[in-house]
């Protein structure tokens, strides 16, 4: 077989990542390798779980939907759409305001290390699993997903920066996480991407004088990727109904809700150059995000968060504060830099507790899972 010319046509993660590597002129780029290989608890991390315990899932009670799903991804609608075509404007790199540029540049790594992170992991559940439900699925989601972190990459590329696929997968630190705690997280950060990517394109849709890069053009399709990506992992929570409906677990959800959300928003308020040129105020953008994935994830959460609530936004904001406090301290050193740094872990964890405890609102889950990207 013939690999593909461009990971945008690749039919597999390993094809795409092959088309990837064999693009790479001798051009190489540490710092961005080096930025995507941090791991802090902003940063996109790697994960491995209990692949056997995957494997072992049994996705018969919600066959229907469950095959209607792998139809459609099967049917891949995007294939050879993430590639730079005639909607691709040049970019002005040089005339673009450093700052901004700098920002732009960290969102594109940190977009493409979260990409590849979600290739990576589904590709290892494809390879060590034997149940072709499951395994079937993962192929088509690290496919996906080695597309998704290509084309950035081919964006970068551009801006004289790659990150080192091959390298990365190689050398970052893999976090474990039990296998519901990759679903809780990642079909959260499915969703929350969809709604991420949708809230961006529609907001350029309105105002096309924003769109300081092309790359925004690709959004829609984009996250319908996303989109598709988070019905499977809620169907694989709904094929065992303990998961969303235990106690303990409940408790799990409405932290990993919790996490997510606050990360998002500590990370996004610490790009404000880069929202202000899409014209987009980050408070409401989160805010707003946060509305979509709620009302998203009711499809298989039992609870929303009430992001209305006094408690919320201040404490939010209080984390963000912290998180600039153990930054600047990290870089500071010495013995003043550390009481600084454990002074801000307990500021964040103060306001963490303070927004987990907000009472959150439940209500009933549907029957069926299902659900059409409408935004
Ligand atoms: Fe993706
Ligand atoms: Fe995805």
């Amino acid at each position: 077989m013939n690999a593909p010319t461009h990971s945008a046509f690749a039919n597999t993660a390993e094809e795409a990542i092959a088309a990837q590597d064999a693009l790479d002129d001798p051009m190489t780029s540490e710092k961005a390798t080096e930025v995507a290989m941090q791991n802090t608890l902003l940063t996109p991390r790697f994960y491995t779980t209990d692949f056997a315990e995957m494997d072992a899932v049994d996705v018969s009670s919600v066959r229907e939907d469950w095959d209607r799903l792998i139809t459609q991804m099967k049917s891949d609608p995007n294939k050879g759409h993430f590639k730079k075509n005639e909607e691709w404007d040049t970019v002005d790199w040089e005339g673009m305001e450093p700052a901004l540029k700098a920002e732009f540049i960290d969102f594109l790594i940190s977009s493409c290390t979260a990409e590849f992170s979600g290739c990576v992991l589904y590709k290892e559940m494809k390879r060590r699993g034997s149940n072709e439900d499951i395994t079937t699925l993962f192929q088509l989601m690290a496919r996906d997903e080695a597309r998704h972190a290509g084309f950035i990459n081919d964006a970068l590329r551009e801006a004289g920066v790659r990150v080192n696929l091959g390298f990365l997968t190689q050398q970052k630190k893999y976090t474990y996480f039990r296998p519901k705690f990759i679903y809780y997280a990642t079909y959260l950060s499915e969703k929350i991407g969809y709604a991420r990517y949708i809230t961006i394109y529609r907001h350029l849709e309105e105002n096309p004088e924003l769109r300081f890069h092309p790359i925004f053009k690709w959004f829609r399709e984009w996250c319908n990727d996303e989109f598709s990506h988070g019905e499977a992992f809620a169907l694989l929570m709904k094929s065992d109904p303990k998961l969303t409906e235990s106690f303990g677990n409940k408790l799990w959800i409405k932290f990993f809700l919790t996490a997510v959300y606050s990360t998002m928003w500590v990370r996004d308020h610490q790009r404000p150059l880069f929202h202000e040129a899409l014209g987009v105020d980050v408070t409401w953008y989160g805010q707003e995000v946060f509305r979509k994935t709620s009302e998203i994830s009711k499809q298989i959460f039992p609870m929303t968060l009430d992001i209305d609530h006094p408690r919320w936004r201040k404490n939010l904001d209080r984390m963000e504060a912290a998180s600039r406090q153990i930054a600047a301290a990290k870089a500071r050193g010495g013995l003043g830099g550390m009481m600084s740094r454990l002074g801000g872990m307990v500021k964040a964890a103060t306001a963490f507790v303070s927004v987990f405890t907000i009472p959150a609102k439940t209500h009933r889950v549907p029957t069926s899972t299902r659900m059409e990207p409408t935004y």
